[in-house]
């Protein structure tokens, strides 16, 4: 293990699972010790995600997720064990251990290290002869000089080696350059710089790294931006560009916009929560990220074919988190940059504060679809624009709505009304429904794992979440005898979790989802929690124990006698081909 059990143990000692879950989820109490919430690992409507304080443990029964608080932030912040650690120790302000020999972190740290020194070089390019051809890009674009400083942008030479020699000269090789993206192998063997000539966004993660690049030719041509390639600190769809800027704003919504220029223009403005996805479409990644920062996003794509179907698909993968969404509709202009630049700051700020809500964004796109002046039409238009008031969740919400759509198909308010509700009675009860059967599903407690794991053997396989839960809770009993080896386990998943623990347990140190974090994959440590959900009592735990070994070696014994049986019967019936 890279990090020492001790340090491992106060980690998860000074992170209270509670206190840590209850930053991404709103924890209530329900019944018993455990605490519930909406699960943040898929998208559900009544709560299923639960954690116990006691055992310092989560568990979904929806999806069937679990572990320990550093597996939590492993998954919810998309981070290796190692960086999970680093986070939590960060978040107590503990200090990590020195030198970790963990080879990859240690990689990660040099390439943060080498694109730190690659932005500084880039930005200290503007203000030589050579840097003028971006500074005067920048003029034309009307991006400021205290804009570059705050963005850190910069100036990449068209050069094929310029960047490369200074930072070989900071002590970097080549094979580093080129792990990060920044040089290209050429075919003789030799590298050359990847961003020439080309106006240099650096993109910043929210604790401040530089993870990687985008560049922007100089006015017109192909492509218009190169990014950086996939790193090992760097990854698109996980990342937002600005968003460690946008962070600190106190403005309370996040503006969501395609161009890293929109961005840039936006922050100079005034409009300082401006952020980008990095050239793809919003991923549920991305969107997680945001719903830690905000609970508003204000779209604001272009003003395009192409900037409304990403605007739409983005409404949908936001809410799916529960964040207010609205749309900027942005007249006159092609995207964000060039409404400000022609209409002014002061009429984007309207444009913010009258902006749609995704209603009526809806609505007007289902509008759009339909020519209300043909009968059919209208009545497809009604069946789309009914379905969707009817999800709308307050009831004067539904009615203002219902009436709009009336009014917009000439109909009598009263019939869209009604067909509203009768629509929305429909919703409610296929929901309730829904719900019914959850509540079926985790009453029939089904064996641990979630719907992932069928057991070959289930009678041992019982058993064996006893030996690992009483092992568990009572790690003294790892000195009871007759512990068979993990072999003997029906199920391999649970042999191997097993053997993690004995292999713990036998040296002497402690066995829990911390300490196992990294021995365990993420499906075994979802089960490990799972199981340990069942009730088990220990106050005979030694002979619960013995019986749960008893039932193991019989099944075994059983499952052996089958076979040998089996194989008898062949035999006999081989015979007998013989002899027929
Ligand atoms: P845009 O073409 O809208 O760029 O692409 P822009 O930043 O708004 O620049 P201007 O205002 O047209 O000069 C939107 C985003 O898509 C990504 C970039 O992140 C860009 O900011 N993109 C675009 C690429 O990754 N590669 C490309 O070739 C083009
Ligand atoms: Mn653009």
């Amino acid at each position: 293990m890279a990090f020492p059990e001790n340090f491992i143990t106060e980690l998860t000692d000074r992170n209270d699972i509670v206190e840590v879950v209850s930053s991404y989820v709103r924890l209530s109490k329900r019944s018993g010790a455990n605490l519930f919430g909406l699960c943040p690992f898929h998208s559900e409507k009544t709560p299923s995600f639960s954690v116990s304080p006691d055992k310092q443990i989560y568990h979904c029964f929806g999806c069937g997720k679990g572990g320990g608080v550093i597996n939590f932030i492993m998954e919810v912040e998309n981070l290796s064990f190692p960086e999970a650690v680093e986070f939590l120790a960060k978040r107590v302000g503990m200090p990590l251990p020195e030198e970790t020999n963990d080879r990859e972190s240690r990689k990660r740290a040099r390439m943060l290290a080498l694109n730190k020194e690659a932005a500084r070089f880039f930005y200290s390019q503007l203000s030589t002869p050579a840097g003028a051809a971006a500074c005067d890009y920048m003029r034309q674009r009307q991006l400021s000089p205290a804009t570059a400083r705050r963005f850190g942008l910069g100036f990449a030479p068209d050069s094929w080696n310029s960047l490369t020699d200074a930072m070989k000269e900071k002590g970097f090789t080549e094979y580093e350059l080129a792990d990060a993206g920044l040089v290209r192998r050429g075919k003789n063997g030799g590298v050359y710089d990847t961003f020439r000539n080309r106006l240099m966004f650096p993109v910043i993660d929210v604790r401040g790294n530089v993870i990687g690049f985008s560049g922007r030719i100089l006015g017109e041509g192909e492509p218009k931006y190169m990014n950086s390639p996939e790193t090992l600190v760097f990854n698109k769809s996980r990342n937002l560009f600005a968003l460690n800027l946008a962070k600190k704003s106190k403005c309370g919504y996040i503006i969501l916009s395609e161009g890293n220029i929109d961005v840039a223009s936006l922050h100079q403005a005034g409009f300082d929560s401006a952020v980008a996805s990095l050239g793809t479409s919003l991923t549920p990644e991305q969107a997680r990220l945001l719903s830690r920062y905000t609970d508003q996003v204000i779209i604001a794509y272009d003003n395009d074919g192409a900037g409304i179907k990403a605007a739409q698909r983005a409404i949908g993968i936001l809410e799916k988190l529960d964040l207010k969404v609205k749309v900027l509709r942005l007249e006159g202009a092609k995207d964000p940059d060039e409404f400000i630049k022609r209409k002014g700051p002061e009429a984007f700020r309207k444009l913010l504060e009258g902006s749609e809500n995704q209603v009526d964004y809806r609505l007007r796109q289902v509008t759009a679809k339909y020519d209300l002046s043909v009968d059919e039409q209208k009545v497809d238009f009604l069946k789309e624009a009914t379905e969707l008031v009817a999800r709308l969740p307050g009831t004067v919400e539904r009615q203002v709505y219902a009436m709009r759509v009336a009014a917009m198909a000439a109909v009598p308010e009263n019939v869209v009304a009604d067909e509203v509700e009768r629509r929305r009675k429909r919703l409610l009860s296929s929901a309730r429904r829904a719900e019914d059967r959850q509540q079926a599903r985790l009453d029939r407690a089904p064996p641990s794992g979630g719907k992932a794991m069928h057991y070959a053997d289930p009678a041992s396989a019982a058993a064996e979440e006893g030996v690992i839960r009483l092992l568990y809770l009572e790690p003294g009993l790892i000195r009871e005898p007759g512990l068979p080896p993990p072999e003997e386990f029906s199920s391999p998943e649970l042999g191997h979790i097993y053997a993690a623990m004995l292999e713990k347990l036998r040296r002497g140190e402690t066995a829990n989802t911390a300490t196992l974090s990294e021995a365990l994959s993420g499906e075994e440590m979802s089960l490990l929690v799972s199981l340990l959900q069942k009730p088990e009592l220990l106050n005979r735990s030694g002979q619960s124990l013995r019986d749960y070994i008893g039932r193991i070696k019989e099944r075994r014994d059983e499952a052996g006698q089958a076979g040998d049986l089996r194989a008898l019967a062949n035999r006999y019936r081989e015979k007998k081909g013989y002899e027929g």
